[in-house]
């Protein structure tokens, strides 16, 4: 079924002033999907990234549309699925299909990056470009205005608990600068944590990924309060 209206409008509204924390599946149990989404629903996250892994692009296989539609009836969260496959282009129709409200796809993943994410606008819903630690913001710079979000690599991509690699904050900054009106949102991916928050909120980021700093604590309501108070001050 063709999408023909954006979907996560309403959404990406309330915590835009101080960030939003969208915890990564990734670090979840998966035996217990749904109970682990409720979870960070419950304890206050804004999205929910879904890490989406290919064993080619990245050395690591993790979930497909098939989960992404599982887990939409249950959750109010925006979801934001991370593309980390090759020939992107190949998904990204059956990902707005089952739910996706972000579609982000890697620059290194493809020819046609203006195609695709035009493709993935044409589906109601939000583009999003991203680029690993290694890539220059310059291979992005003509598609800024083709997209609703840019997520700024901070680990090489494949797993969750890496450490951050600073190189990410600079590239934060020079996306912050060059916005210049322009609608889309800076993410960081990969490391985020309470040390290393507050930076990255003062660089311009918008919505902050965190994989085991919130689904590897015990307490996720307390987790997600740390990363907001760190962020804010
Ligand atoms: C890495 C993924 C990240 C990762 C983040 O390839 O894109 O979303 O799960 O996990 P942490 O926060 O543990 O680095
Ligand atoms: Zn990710």
């Amino acid at each position: 079924m063709k999408k023909t209206t954006r979907k996560g409008g309403p959404s990406l509204q309330p915590n835009l002033e101080t960030g939003l924390i969208a915890p990564s599946l990734l670090s979840a149990d998966f035996s217990r999907l749904a109970e682990e989404i409720r979870s960070v629903e419950q304890a206050g996250a804004d999205w929910l990234h879904v890490d989406v892994m290919d064993g080619h692009f990245v050395p690591n296989l993790t979930v497909g549309p098939l989960v992404v539609e599982a887990i939409r009836p249950i959750t109010h969260l925006h979801l934001d699925c991370h593309l980390m496959v090759s020939r992107p282009e190949e998904w990204i129709t059956a990902f707005a299909n089952a739910g996706a409200d972000t579609v982000t796809i890697h620059a290194e993943a493809t020819n046609h990056l203006d195609r695709h994410l035009r493709l993935i606008r044409d589906l109601g819903i939000r583009a999003g470009v991203s680029v690993n630690p290694a890539t220059s913001l310059s291979v992005i710079e003509e598609v800024l205005d083709l997209v609703d979000l840019v997520l700024v690599m901070s680990v090489n991509p494949g797993f969750g608990g890496q450490e951050f690699i600073p190189g990410a904050l600079q590239k934060v900054q020079r996306l912050a600068e060059v916005r210049s009106g322009r609608p889309y949102l800076i993410e960081v991916d990969g490391g985020v944590n309470s040390k290393n928050i507050g930076a990255l909120r003062r660089a311009g980021t918008d919505v902050f990924v965190a994989g085991s700093a919130i689904f590897g604590a015990p307490d996720r309501k307390k987790a997600i309060r740390q990363l907001r108070q760190s962020l804010e001050a």
